[in-house]
C-alpha cells in the first residue's frame, strides 16, 4: 500500500477484515505500507496493521512476494505508482479519481489493458458502488423494476472549507488534486449513477465557482483535516473548484442533474442520489446507507407508497458475510466489499469493475463539466472512451 492517512486507513481496515468475514481462495497478506515521512509510516505500519514500511514506493512493485499494490495517495501520483505496478505485473487498487488529467488517465487505461492481456487485475476505488442498498438500486434498475429511466438526480454536499480561515490544503491544489469538488465528490456520483441506471452521460452544462480565492498556508495536513500555526503565514491561491454543478444526458434517453460542493453548510458527507423511471423510483441517502427507498407504481393504487427497505438480508448484495438481518453496518464495509471482489477476481481470472477504463470514463465526464463551465455552461460533449459499464 502506498499512502497511509485517510484512504490508507480505510483500505488497511478492509485488508485486516476481508478473510475474517468473507470466504474467499485467496489470503491478503498485508506485507509493507510506504509513506514519505519514515517516522510516520512506521507508526503508521504498526497501527494499521502491516508487516514492513518503506519510504521508497519503488521498492515495493520491484518485489516478488508482492502480488497488488494499493494506491491511496493524492491524485498527482496515481498515474506513475499505477502504470510502474502494472508493468511490473501486479495488480492494482487505484483511489478515485483515476488521475489528474485525461492524458495521464488515458496511459492509465492502456497499461491496464496491456496487463489485463497477462492475467493482471486492475480496479478503480470507487467504493461507493459496494454500499449494499446501491448494489440493490443497480439490481432493481437491471431487472427493470422502475421502467424506463427519466430522471437522475444526484447530489454529493459536504461543508469542511466553509471556513475561509481553512488552509490551502493539497485537496485545493490543482497540481495535487487535478479538481476540486467535482473531481472529489462529483466522481463518485457520475460513476454511481452510471453503474446504478447502466447509462453513460454524452453530454453536459456545467457551471463551477470557487467562494474562496485565498486561503492561509497549511503547517500540515491530512485528509480532510489541517492544521496551522507553525509560523507559516501568508495565504495561497486555490487552484480548483469549490462548487461544481451540471446537467447531462444519458445514452438511454434519462436526463439528470448533477451537484458537488464543499460549501453545503450542515451537509458533512451529503450523497443522496434519486431515479425516476416509467414504473417507479429508486432513492439512496448514505446518511441511511443500509436502506433503500422504492416506489413501485405497478402496485394498486390504495396501496402506493416509498417502501424503506432494510438492506440487511442476507439475500441482499454482500450482506451474507455480515450480521443477522437488521443489524447494520457502516462505511468501512464497502471497502471490505472492494477488497473481497478484486481478491475473487484474482482467484478467478474475472474481470473487476469499475476498470481503468471506466475511470477514464468518468474522468472524461469531468473534463466536458469542466470544458463547459469554461465556456459558460454551454452544452459539452463527453468523448466517447469506448467502455460499456460491466458489473
Ligand atoms: N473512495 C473514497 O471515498 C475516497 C475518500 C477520500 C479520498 N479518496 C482518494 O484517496 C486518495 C488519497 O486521499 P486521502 O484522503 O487518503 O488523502 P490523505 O491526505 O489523507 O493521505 C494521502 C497519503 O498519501 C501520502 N503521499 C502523498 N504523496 C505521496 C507520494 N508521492 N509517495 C508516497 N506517499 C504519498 C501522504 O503522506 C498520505 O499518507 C485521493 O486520490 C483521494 O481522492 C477516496
Amino acid at each position: 500500500m502506498v499512502g497511509y492517512a485517510f484512504m490508507g486507513a480505510a483500505h488497511s481496515q478492509a485488508w485486516r477484515t476481508v478473510n475474517r468475514v468473507f470466504d474467499l481462495p485467496l489470503q491478503a497478506r498485508m506485507a509493507a505500507i510506504c509513506g514519505r515521512d519514515q517516522g510516520r509510516v512506521a507508526e503508521a505500519a504498526t497501527r494499521l496493521g502491516w508487516q514492513e514500511h518503506t519510504t521508497d514506493w519503488r521498492s515495493l512493485v520491484g518485489r516478488d512476494d508482492i502480488d497488488l499494490i494499493d494506491v491511496c495517495t493524492p491524485g498527482d501520483s496515481h498515474a506513475e505508482i499505477a502504470i510502474a505496478a502494472l508493468a511490473a505485473g501486479k495488480h492494482v487498487l487505484c483511489e478515485k479519481p483515476l488521475a489528474n488529467t485525461i492524458d495521464e488517465a488515458r496511459a492509465m487505461a492502456a497499461a491496464a489493458a496491456r496487463a489485463e492481456a497477462e492475467g493482471v487485475r486492475s480496479v478503480c476505488g470507487f467504493n461507493y458502488r459496494r454500499v449494499p442498498a446501491v448494489a440493490l438500486m443497480r439490481r432493481l434498475v437491471a431487472d427493470g423494476r422502475i421502467g424506463e429511466i427519466r430522471h437522475v438526480r444526484a447530489v454529493y454536499l459536504q461543508d469542511w472549507i466553509t471556513d475561509p480561515q481553512f488552509p490551502l490544503v493539497w485537496r485545493l491544489q490543482k497540481d495535487k488534486a487535478g479538481s476540486g469538488a467535482l473531481g472529489d465528490i462529483g466522481a463518485h456520483i457520475i460513476d454511481l449513477t452510471q453503474y446504478v441506471t447502466g447509462q453513460l452521460i454524452t453530454g453536459v452544462s456545467g457551471m463551477t465557482e470557487t467562494f474562496v480565492k485565498q486561503r492561509p498556508l497549511p503547517a500540515a495536513s491530512n485528509g480532510l483535516s489541517a492544521a496551522t500555526g507553525d509560523g507559516r503565514t501568508g495565504t495561497g491561491a486555490v487552484t480548483v473548484d469549490d462548487a461544481a454543478l451540471f446537467l447531462a444526458r444519458l445514452d438511454g434517453g434519462a436526463i439528470a442533474t448533477y451537484e458537488a460542493t464543499r460549501f453545503a453548510t450542515g451537509r458533512k458527507n451529503g450523497l443522496r442520489v434519486e431515479i425516476n423511471g416509467s414504473l417507479g423510483s429508486v432513492v439512496f441517502d448514505f446518511e441511511r446507507m443500509n436502506e433503500l427507498e422504492f416506489y413501485d407504481a405497478t402496485r394498486p393504487a390504495a396501496e402506493q407508497g416509498f417502501a424503506r427497505i432494510l438492506v440487511t438480508e442476507p439475500e441482499h448484495p454482500y450482506m451474507s458475510g455480515w450480521w443477522p438481518p437488521g443489524h447494520l453496518i457502516g462505511y468501512e464495509h464497502s471497502f471490505t466489499h472492494q477488497a473481497r471482489d478484486l481478491i475473487e477476481a484474482i482467484a478467478t481470472g474475472q474481470a473487476v469493475a469499475p476498470s481503468f477504463a471506466d475511470a477514464l470514463q468518468v474522468q472524461l465526464v469531468l473534463d466536458a463539466v469542466e470544458r463547459s463551465a469554461g465556456l459558460g455552461s454551454t452544452w459539452s460533449e463527453v468523448e466517447p472512451a469506448l467502455t460499456e459499464i460491466a458489473a
